[in-house]
């Protein structure tokens, strides 16, 4: 696991725009020279949308596109219509999609209006595999360690499928919500399994109601208790922090170092 600690937030954000720079299009590059396309795995949530912002401001300003982009989200709440403003196909149609080039068409949320979720899950994934499988899955992390809705006892060879979100989940997402009530009981989600398919991930964590869950992540046992922990066995994971969300890694000095040296190579 790469660890790269960020004094703030928003260089939470610049960090993670460089860093995923090389998977989008240049904007001068032609389609015809271009023609490969980058699959994305995003995510929703409050931590990825100081990255949008920056992907927003770099798309504008003419030095990146989306034109060859193919983006997979990692989940959706059952339940919810997606003209809904709470679903995940409204957060992202209005924090990200309706702001950049990509193709309506390229998009994937899961479909979670169907009559037969479990196939509907099942179809997310194949059609994740059909693509060619995500190059770079964005993540943020739930104060418990999920990643997706992959909550604590999720198997680590989890494919896309319906999910029963914890109690506190529930609690973390009601500030979305009018009430507890109306948070949604379940959700389709892409598995651990999914996610450690995908070539490179880039996990990014803010403040310090994240630090103790960071810290089991990172330096504690690898458990379904913690789904993130997983990632330990990932070959190509970069966690992106900022300082409050470190500050529980009890090795943060040495992690500090390899970065410095890393740079200095
Ligand atoms: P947050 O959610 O970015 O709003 O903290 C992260 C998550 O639940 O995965």
């Amino acid at each position: 696991m790469r660890i790269v600690v960020c004094e703030s937030p928003e260089q939470v954000a610049e960090v993670a725009a460089d860093e995923s720079i090389e998977y989008l299009g240049l904007a001068c590059a032609s389609t015809a020279k271009n023609p490969e396309s980058t699959v994305l795995g995003l995510a929703t949530g409050s931590t990825p949308l100081g990255l949008y912002q920056k992907w927003i401001e770099r798309f504008r300003s003419g030095e990146i596109s989306f034109r060859n982009v193919v983006s997979f989200n990692l989940d959706e709440y059952c339940g919810v219509p997606p003209e809904d403003p709470q679903s995940y196909h409204y957060f992202m149609q209005g924090n990200l999609f309706k702001h950049i080039d990509i193709l309506p068409q390229n998009t994937h949320i899961p479909h979670t209006n169907s009559d037969d979720l479990p196939a509907s899950a099942e179809a997310y994934e194949i059609a994740i595999a059909q693509a060619g499988g995500i190059d770079l899955q964005i993540l943020g992390i739930g104060s418990e360690g999920h990643i997706g809705f992959n909550e604590l006892g999720s198997s680590f060879s989890s494919a896309t499928r319906v999910k029963t979100l914890t109690s506190k989940t529930r609690q973390d997402n009601a500030r979305f919500f009018a009430s507890l009530e109306q948070v949604p009981k379940m959700a389709i989600t892409m598995g651990l399994g999914t996610i450690m398919n995908a070539r490179a991930v880039l996990l990014l964590a803010t403040g310090l109601h994240k630090a103790q869950t960071i810290r089991d992540t990172v330096e504690g046992p690898v458990t379904a208790m913690v789904p993130a922990s997983i990632l330990q066995f990932h070959p190509n994971a970069t966690l992106i922090l900022d300082a409050a969300a470190a500050s529980k890694l009890a090795h943060l000095d040495y992690y500090l170092e390899c970065e410095r040296n890393q740079q200095s190579l």
